[in-house]
């Protein structure tokens, strides 16, 4: 026995299964339930390939009862047997099993995931086996063709994938949220003669962290490929406990020479759409699922995004918005005023509110913005574009970038940014310079986004916060 291939449980429900009716199967997987009376028991199992488990019907009276005492609930089996139409509801087709082996027990005293009703916090306590949830693997599938989307839609754009350095001396954002890298003796760290640390006897002979954004690299490679991407890891050590912010989240960044601002967003827009889109096309079942047991509004409002047209809204023009807001009752916690960095209610309130529908923010304060970011000519504003979405606030931060070599000099100069480690990146602007333009869009946002779930530790499978890097 066994000798026959096994087949994936997915494609015991694609239209093709009617081939293999009334032949012998082999399927493989963890066991989800097991219930029956002392005739037969009905056992339904589950391989990870779809959110859908078969219905394997075991005949008692065929099978050794010490064996079937042990498949319980979270237990990995082998099942062959004759894949017959299902006289049941709910599934059309199901395995009458002629025989099973069993891979490994799951003790129903400690295993944790018994049937159902764990809380998401939970769940993250257990983050090593929650991926055999429906929940996670729904998210994980999802989370795979959001990639694979992704890759797709640069290459097939012509975009090159650029791969920029996880370890860097310069700090992108200049918002010194930066994990240090260093191989120093921490307990004894070598000293200058001012007491402070040497570098140059660290690793690299310098101080370096891990990078917070590949962009100032992905600027050098769109400035000799003419359009890149990257899709890596990011870290940001920012002590931000919210449902929207992990310490180490990935980020895709393309990075276009000869964009303008309208070229971006449009880019921004299409691109987004193309990832909702990919996602309604290929990811029914888990989208349907996550519709019914996470968020009843889910599909609905992924149909809305890709349909409707994002609104271009100048910064000025949304503090004028939410000034009259304001005016008219409107309570926000924060003030508003031209300058200020607005808060995610005041973003929640323009997208949510008053557009009722994703809201691309251009035209930013140069105060509020990072130094790369291209100068308007009123000498107060800068060309950076926010993308603002429903519930989530902001998913995408990008920017025409600045090219003027004497422009950007002085931005640098303005914020204090250490220039010794920023001669490359200034290269760019002293040879052949040239209009440029790019972004960074979250990936957990995007997943977030995507899936309906409300907190951004459970889109990734191992999230890292402030005091947890577990697993
Ligand atoms: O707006 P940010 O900081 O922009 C940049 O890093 C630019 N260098 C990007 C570029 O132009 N190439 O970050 C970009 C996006 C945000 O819009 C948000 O979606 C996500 O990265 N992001 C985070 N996601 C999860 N956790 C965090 N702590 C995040 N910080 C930013
Ligand atoms: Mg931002």
């Amino acid at each position: 026995m066994l000798i026959m291939k096994r087949t994936e449980i997915k494609l015991l429900f694609a239209e093709s299964v009617e081939q293999l009716i009334g032949s012998d199967v082999v399927v493989k997987g963890w066991v989800r339930t097991k219930r029956g009376n002392k005739n037969v028991a009905f056992i339904a199992l589950n391989d990870g390939s779809t959110i859908n488990n078969i219905q394997v019907v075991v005949d008692l009276a065929n099978f050794d009862e010490g064996l079937l005492r042990r498949v319980t609930t979270g237990a990995c089996i082998c099942v062959e047997g004759q894949l017959v139409k299902s006289q049941g509801a709910g599934q059309s087709v199901e395995i009458q099993a002629k025989n099973i082996v069993l891979y490994g027990e799951a003790d129903p005293d400690s295993y944790p995931l018994q049937k159902k009703g764990h809380s998401m916090e939970f769940l993250r306590e257990i983050g090593h086996l929650r991926p055999r949830t429906n929940t996670f693997g729904a998210v994980c599938r999802i989370r795979h063709h959001m990639a694979y989307a992704i890759h797709t839609f640069f290459h097939e754009r012509g975009f090159f994938y650029f791969h920029t350095p996880l370890i860097t001396a310069s700090d992108c954002e200049g918002a010194g949220e930066m994990f240090q890298v260093t191989t120093l003796d921490m307990k004894n760290p070598p000293r200058l003669e001012d007491g402070s640390i040497d570098y140059s006897q660290d690793f690299f002979g310098k101080q370096t962290a891990l990078t917070v954004s590949g962009q100032l690299e992905g600027e050098l490679g769109a400035t000799a490929l003419g359009k890149i991407y990257t899709f890596g890891p990011t870290f940001r050590a920012e002590n931000s406990n919210t449902p929207r912010h992990l310490a180490e989240f990935w980020m895709i960044e393309p990075e276009m020479a000869f964009y303008d601002i309208d070229d971006l967003t449009a880019l921004e827009e299409e691109f987004i759409k193309y990832c909702v889109t990919w996602a309604l096309d290929h990811c029914q079942d888990d989208l349907q699922f996550l519709n019914n047991m996470i968020d009843k509004g889910l599909l609905e409002r992924l149909k809305s995004v890709v349909s409707t047209d994002f609104v271009r809204l100048p910064y000025t023009e949304g503090i004028r918005i939410l000034e009259e807001a304001v005016k008219n009752g409107h309570k926000f916690e924060f003030p508003v005023y031209w300058g200020v960095d607005l808060a995610s209610e005041h973003e929640r309130y323009l997208v949510e509110e008053h557009f009722k529908k994703p809201v691309i923010m251009i035209d930013y304060p140069k105060e509020i913005k990072a130094f790369y970011m291209k100068q308007n000519d009123d000498g107060k504003t800068v060309q950076g574009t926010d993308v603002l979405f429903p519930q989530i606030g902001e998913i995408i931060g990008g920017s025409v970038r600045e090219e003027n070599y004497d422009k950007l000099m002085n931005s640098i100069t303005e914020r204090n940014i250490p220039m010794k480690d920023m001669w490359w990146y200034l290269d760019t602007r002293r040879y052949g310079t040239c209009p440029h333009a790019g972004f960074g869009l979250g990936f957990e946002r995007l997943m977030l986004f995507v899936t309906g779930m409300a907190n951004i530790r459970d889109v990734i499978p191992f999230p890292r916060t402030p005091k947890t890097a577990e697993f």
